[in-house]
């Protein structure tokens, strides 16, 4: 179970004698985890959980979250990456902006950066006064996201993801606080109801954080749909209201070693099917969930191996992108395979399995692979058939298993 901090915690924790407490532990931990619990108890008493607690999870979310926070174990997990929040604030710059759920603050210290003026407020005191010290400066307030405290803001909401059972869940209806809910507070007219039960002026404009695997049909007020991921990883889908949109659906795709990129449903659609060029390009996820691979596909030059599949085929790598140079491809059967890639002396793959009833680790063993090349396994059911493509791969980008 971890640690339950109290408000006492908190104001010990973020005075000199707590911040030097935590840093001494936090050498502690890096050397000797073990004694570390049993040398703080007897130098600090009843002060020794919350002290090694807070060097613990600085230590586990250290790149994640700034150095010197105080967090709790959940409210670390939950805290939106920096770059997601960073990108979320620039498009929300020079406006009033209230962060509805803001937890510990870290979307807070990016709005702080852009927004004209900044409110923070959540309902759980703990996370409150644990934002005060992250972000000091920032207006914080404790009060319930479904009756705003704030006029003629833009409200920016969070919900948290996992039922009390503590499982992740992609139903609005299960979010804390519910989706439904969130928009009705914010003045958003819900299906076979009426906007802003508790909210008799304007709408608000609002920004909700939501799973990537979210059904935007559950949320008719979102006016734009926009997925996002970060080094290749699907993040979360954020629903824009009519007054934030600039687009109907947009796939917004962050690194931490590139430049980000967007693509949106306004760009041009045409990708015809082909059969395979030089290449193989599988787009990032934030694009495939978002709907737009043939907008990308437009957009670079490419063209579908299939209507139904998100693989993509061109003669040019699009830039950025990890992408399979195609070596060698035909009918895909596993004896052909096999022989394929003894051939060329393969002794690690990649396998990469869209439409086909394939599992890559279970096919591997029967593959034999011997040698020291290394390839990408591209298996494809297309329109003609099981198709296996064999490839190198190119660029920067996170492999499936070898
Ligand atoms: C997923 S966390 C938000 C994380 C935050 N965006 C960050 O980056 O740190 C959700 C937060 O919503 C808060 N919350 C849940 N129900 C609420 C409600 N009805 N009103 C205000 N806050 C609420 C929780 O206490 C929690 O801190």
């Amino acid at each position: 179970m971890p640690y339950a901090f109290t408000l006492d915690d908190v104001a010990y924790l973020a005075s000199p004698t707590g911040r030097d407490a935590v840093d001494g532990a936090a050498a502690f931990v890096r050397t000797d985890r073990l004694r570390a619990v049993s040398t703080l108890r007897a130098r600090l008493g009843d002060r020794a959980a919350p002290v090694l607690e807070t060097a613990l999870l600085r230590e586990r979310v250290r790149g994640r979250v700034p150095d010197g926070w105080l967090l709790t174990a959940e409210a670390a997990e939950q805290a939106t990456a920096a770059p997601v929040a960073a990108h979320r604030a620039a498009r929300l710059a020079g406006r009033d902006v209230h962060d509805v759920t803001c937890s510990v603050g870290a979307e807070l210290d990016a709005l702080r950066g852009t927004a004209a003026r900044l409110v923070g407020s959540d309902l759980d005191p703990v996370r409150l006064a644990m934002a005060r010290v992250n972000v000091p400066g920032v207006a914080l307030v404790r009060a319930d996201a479904l009756a705003p405290v704030t006029r003629d803001t833009v409200l920016v909401a969070d919900p948290g993801r996992r039922t009390a059972s503590g499982r992740r869940t992609w139903r609005p209806g299960d979010f804390t606080p519910p989706l439904d809910a969130l928009a009705s507070g914010a003045g958003m007219a819900q299906p076979g109801g009426h906007a802003g039960v508790q909210r008799q002026e304007s709408p608000h404009d609002l920004v909700v954080s939501t799973a990537p695997g979210l059904d935007p049909a559950t949320a008719p007020w979102a006016a734009e749909v926009e997925l996002v991921s970060l080094d290749g990883r699907v993040r979360e889908a954020a629903l824009w209201s009519a007054g934030l949109a600039t687009t109907r659906r947009r796939a917004t795709v962050l690194s931490s070693r590139a430049a980000p990129w967007t693509v949106t449903d306004d760009e041009d659609e045409h990708c015809p099917v082909a059969p395979v060029g030089e290449w193989i390009v599988d787009p990032d996820g934030a694009v495939v969930r978002a709907g737009l691979v043939r907008q990308y596909g437009a957009r670079h030059g490419l063209w579908r191996l299939d209507e139904h599949l998100a693989y993509l085929s061109g003669d040019e790598r699009p830039p950025g992108v990890r992408a399979f140079r195609v070596l060698d491809h035909g009918r895909y059967g596993e004896r052909t395979l096999r022989r394929t890639l003894a051939a060329r002396g393969v002794g690690r793959v990649e396998i990469l399995v869209r439409g086909l009833d394939v599992d890559p680790n279970a096919l591997r063993p029967r593959l034999r692979l011997r040698g020291d090349a290394e390839a990408t396994v591209v298996l494809a059911r297309l329109a003609t058939g099981p198709e296996a493509f064999v490839c190198e791969a190119v660029g920067d980008g996170v492999p499936a298993d070898l």
